[in-house]
């Protein structure tokens, strides 16, 4: 490790460039360097408020576990500009966040919302799911089958499954997927001009907040609608615990619920579906890795595992120190912004042998995908049911599978993977 603090700037803008997680070859080789000469370094770019890159996992594992000293809602949580976070301050009168999910929430609210809903994620309720989920996964695979032996596997078969579990899970009707998935995108790719609202390459910070804030205002509108009804009628599903939730004795208001059903709905997409699509995305690169899989299902777990190290679909969440402090080596200072590399930590050499290889059977796998601590992401359980049911239903037919053509990667660095896969396969 050298004694610089700072990261050399071509390094520290491969690392927040959305098109190089589209590239994947230049994160990867940033985040190396990094690993190797300044895991935790920091970097000053024009235009963005100074910020540490955290790349090794212990270090993010260490931040994580302390979130009174790591916060996460005084600095944005993601990634932005200074003259976005103005933006957005201007726009809700001081607060960093468009949102207020539990994401951006610190104790003690933190924990007064989770509980809201943390019973109803835990895997002995979710495993009432299952027998519908397996339906789901079937009429997926069935479609697969009946596409003639080539599809685009994100598109065709990756992007709906977890979709629709999701909607179900919140009482979206199925004629309502399509402008879900639209605002999903157009909220997670802001920064790509194929999947956002205006589909134009966004320099233009203003421009792109103004874009995400109208995104924000329909998904809002549309589950106040949802709201109302689980209000007037509650149910048994995830919306009704939100909808009818109470907090230090009081009903939840709208903004708080809506900002709720935000991040489920799209947390648990998103995340999901490019894990999914990097699972067969690593079959094909690694065709051993598929061959171990057919001849030994009881890799499935496994694979899925190594699917979500691999893509790792959440590229980072910023935290901010609260105090003065020591990580790594280094003296944090109070109010320091921290971007915590988490596809980074999944590649450290320290803790995965052969990181860029693709091996289901790897164990332990002590991937940081799902996040550490008190955020440690909600869906887990869930994420990994829907995908381990998906590949039961799909690797006993799947006889056959390879590239057919180019793969490509959403320019995302906040939450993204693969955007096209196109493969061939022979299905029984
Ligand atoms: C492979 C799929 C997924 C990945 C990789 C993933 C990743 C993450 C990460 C990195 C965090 C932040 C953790 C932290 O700050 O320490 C998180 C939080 C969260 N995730 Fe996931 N997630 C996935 C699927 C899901 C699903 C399916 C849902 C819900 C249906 C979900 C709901 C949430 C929620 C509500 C939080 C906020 C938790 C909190 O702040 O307390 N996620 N997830």
């Amino acid at each position: 490790m050298n004694d610089t603090l700072d990261i050399p700037a071509d390094i520290a803008r491969a690392v927040i460039s959305p098109k190089a997680y589209a590239e994947d070859a230049p994160v990867h080789e940033a985040f190396a360097w990094l690993r190797a000469n300044n895991p935790l370094g920091k970097a000053t770019v024009e235009g963005i408020y100074p910020f540490w890159i955290v790349t090794r996992h212990a270090d993010i594992l260490e931040i994580s576990r302390q979130n009174e000293l790591f916060r996460s809602g005084e600095m944005p949580t993601t990634f932005t500009t200074i003259e976005g976070d103005q933006i957005v301050r201007k726009m809700t009168g001081g607060s960093p966040h468009l949102l207020r999910t539990l994401v951006q929430m610190d104790a003690p609210d933190h924990a007064k919302y989770r509980v809201l809903t943390q019973s109803w994620f835990l895997p002995q309720n979710i495993r009432k799911l299952e027998d519908r989920i397996r339906q789901i996964a079937r009429a997926h695979v069935d479609h697969m089958a009946s596409l003639g032996g080539e599809c685009d596997f994100v598109n065709d078969v990756a992007l709906t499954f977890p979709l629709r579990v999701i909607l179900e899970i919140l009482g979206v009707p199925p004629s309502d997927e399509p402008r879900m998935l639209r605002l999903t995108q157009e909220l997670f790719g802001a920064a790509d001009a194929e999947l956002n609202r205006s589909r134009a390459e966004t320099g233009d910070a203003a421009a792109n907040l103004g874009e995400l804030q109208a995104v924000v205002a329909d998904f809002f509108m549309y589950f106040k609608t949802i709201t109302d009804a689980r209000k007037a009628a509650p149910g048994a599903d995830l919306a009704t615990v939100i909808a009818n939730g109470k907090i230090d004795g009081a009903p939840i208001n709208d903004f708080e619920a809506m900002s709720y059903y935000v991040i489920v709905a799209t947390a648990g997409h998103d995340t999901t579906s490019s894990s999914t699509a990097g699972a067969v995305w690593g079959m094909c690169q690694f065709p051993e890795a598929f061959a171990k899989v057919k001849a030994d299902p009881s890799l499935i777990p496994g694979l899925i595992d190594e699917a979500i190290r691999w893509v790792t679909p959440v590229k980072h969440f910023m935290r901010s120190a609260t105090a003065d402090t020591e990580v790594g080596g280094r003296a944090i200072a109070k109010g320091d912004w921290l971007w915590l590399a988490y596809p980074s930590g999944n590649r450290d050499e320290a803790v995965f042998e052969a990181p860029a290889a693709f091996r289901p059977e790897r164990s332990p796998n002590r991937h940081l995908a799902f996040g550490y601590g008190a955020h440690l992401c909600l869906g887990q359980h869930l994420a990994k049911m829907e995908m381990r049911i998906l590949f039961e239903e799909l690797m006993p037919r799947l006889k056959s599978l390879e590239f057919a053509g180019p793969a490509t990667r959403a320019e995302a660095n906040f939450v993204g993977g693969p955007k096209r896969l196109p493969i061939r396969y022979q299905m029984a």
